[in-house]
Order: structure tokens, then sequence, then C-alpha cells
């Protein structure tokens, strides 16, 4: 029998840990009651029109995540700052050239499911850490149009400081398309995603999908026959 002795490597501080499960509830709730506000069921239930409150329900919980995901994803920003060597921004936007190297060997094994050899990073590959750059600037993009259409309907401050966008993008109509269509990208993001972090553990070994709960990941030390 093969016994191999591990290290482990706290990864994940618990504030990046909070980040992605709050930021992964709000972008489902979001989704969900996007959906309904793009295509509303056109039946009422049983009761008089003046009874039914569904849909308010509905926009509320939009609002409602809205406002937790954008101050978590504000939050998040500041902890690329402050964070641990593996939550910096440095892992997100490329701009070494391992990164790049890294980043085709990482698209070998999830494309075209080549062996792994063990990845340099320990963190987030660097194919990973682009993707997610990319759905912070979605984020990014959705907090906008979504406040800049909030504004018209809101007498609060923060989504007052958005009102010029819907007149920059051209209306009202032209705002709810990109952010409709955005709701896409997140969906598409989330089932992706979600397969290539039960592939990385599987391939990996190193307890991918557990590190999200408790920071940890495990690398090999060495082999004894
Ligand atoms: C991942 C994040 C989000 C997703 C997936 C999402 C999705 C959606 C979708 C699909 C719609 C319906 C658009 C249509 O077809 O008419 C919508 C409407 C809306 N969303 Fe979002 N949204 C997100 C974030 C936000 C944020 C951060 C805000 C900020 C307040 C926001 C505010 C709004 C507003 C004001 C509407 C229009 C509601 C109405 O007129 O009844 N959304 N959202
Ligand atoms: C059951 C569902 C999910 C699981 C098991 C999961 C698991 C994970 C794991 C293990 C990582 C770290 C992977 C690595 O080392 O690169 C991660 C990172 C990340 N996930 Fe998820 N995830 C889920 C849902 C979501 C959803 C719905 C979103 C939002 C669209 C999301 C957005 C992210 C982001 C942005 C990161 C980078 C975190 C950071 O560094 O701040 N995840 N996820």
């Amino acid at each position: 029998m093969e016994h191999v002795s591990f290290g482990r490597v706290y990864v994940w501080q618990l504030p990046v840990r909070v980040y992605h499960w709050v930021n992964a509830l709000c972008v489902v709730a979001l989704a969900c009651t996007g959906y309904l506000i793009g295509h509303p069921f056109a039946i009422q239930s049983g009761t008089e029109a003046y009874n039914n409150y569904w849909f308010g329900t509905v926009r509320f919980i939009h609002f409602l995540s809205a406002f937790l995901f954008f101050f978590n994803f504000l939050f998040r920003i500041y902890w690329g700052f402050a964070g641990n060597m593996f939550a910096r921004w440095g892992n997100f936007i490329p701009h070494r050239k391992e990164q790049f190297t890294e980043m085709a060997a990482v698209l070998k094994v999830d494309v075209l499911l080549a062996k792994i050899k063990p990845l340099p990073s320990i963190g987030h590959n660097s194919l990973a850490g682009v993707t997610y750059f990319i759905s912070f600037l979605a984020f990014l993009f959705q907090s906008i149009t979504g406040f800049g259409m909030y504004a018209a309907m809101s007498k609060s401050a923060l989504p007052r400081l958005f009102a010029w966008i819907v007149p920059m993008m051209g209306g009202d109509f032209a705002v709810r398309q990109w952010h409709h269509m955005m709701m896409w990208f997140f969906i598409i993001f989330s089932i992706v995603h979600v397969y290539l972090v039960f592939y990385h553990d599987y391939v990996e070994g190193r307890g991918t999908i557990s590190s999200m709960a408790g920071g940890w990941k495990f690398i090999e030390h060495e082999k004894n026959k």
C-alpha cells in the first residue's frame, strides 16, 4: 500500500469563505427573482387582484439580495488588497509569464482531460483566477445597471448615485435588456464553476471543495512506499 503524507496550507481566510457563500446565495436568489421579473406569470392566485402582492415580494427579495450582494462585493474588492497572498488581486489579473503557462496547462486538463501534474498554484489556478476576475467585472456591470434602474423608484442616496446610467445607456428598456442578458452569464458561469470545482477536487486530490468551507488545502509532501 502506498503511503502519502500531506501538509496542509490555510488558503481561504474566513472573510473569503463568508464572502463566497453569501455571494453564491445572493446570485442564486437574484437570478431566480430576476428571471421572474423578466417573465412574470400571467396568472394571479384565486384571490382578488388587490389582495395579491407576490410580484412585489419577488421584487423585494431581488432588491434585498441586491444590497447584500453589492456590499459583499465591495468588501471583497477591499479584501483583494488586505487579505492573504491567495486572496490578493495579483491572483486574478494575470501579469507573470508563469500564470500564462499555467493557464495553458489548466486548459489541457479541463478541456482535453489531460492527466494533471501538480499545478504551481495552491490558491486559485491562473485560469480560475482570470475567470473570477471576469465574473467580478460582470458583478460590477450588474450592480451599475441594477442600481441605475432602481434610481427611478428609490429616494435613497445609493441608487440615486447611479441615476445617470440609464440615460447614458439609451434608456430603461436597453438597460433592462443588458441586465437580463447578464443573468445568463451568471447561470452559465455557475454551472461550469460547480462542475470544475468538483472535477479539480477529483483530479488534484487537494480538497478543493472543502477548502471553501474550512479554508485548508492539502499538498503532497513525499511518497513512502
Ligand atoms: C447577479 C446579479 C443579478 C442578476 C442575475 C439580476 C437579474 C435580473 C433580471 C433577469 C431582471 C429582469 C430584467 C427584465 O427582463 O426585465 C432584473 C431586474 C431588475 N434588477 Fe436585477 N439582477 C442582479 C443584480 C441586481 C442588482 C445588484 C440590483 C441593484 C439594485 C438590481 C436591480 C434590478 C432592478 C431595479 C430591476 C427592475 C425591476 C423592475 O422593474 O421590476 N439587480 N434583474
Ligand atoms: C454549490 C455551489 C458552489 C461550490 C461548491 C463552490 C465552490 C468553490 C470553490 C471550492 C472555490 C475555490 C476554487 C479554487 O480554488 O479556485 C470557489 C471560488 C469562487 N466561487 Fe464558488 N462555488 C459554488 C457556487 C458559486 C456561485 C453560485 C458563484 C457565483 C456566481 C460562485 C463564485 C465564486 C467566486 C467569485 C470564487 C472566487 C472566490 C474568491 O477568491 O473570492 N461560486 N467556489
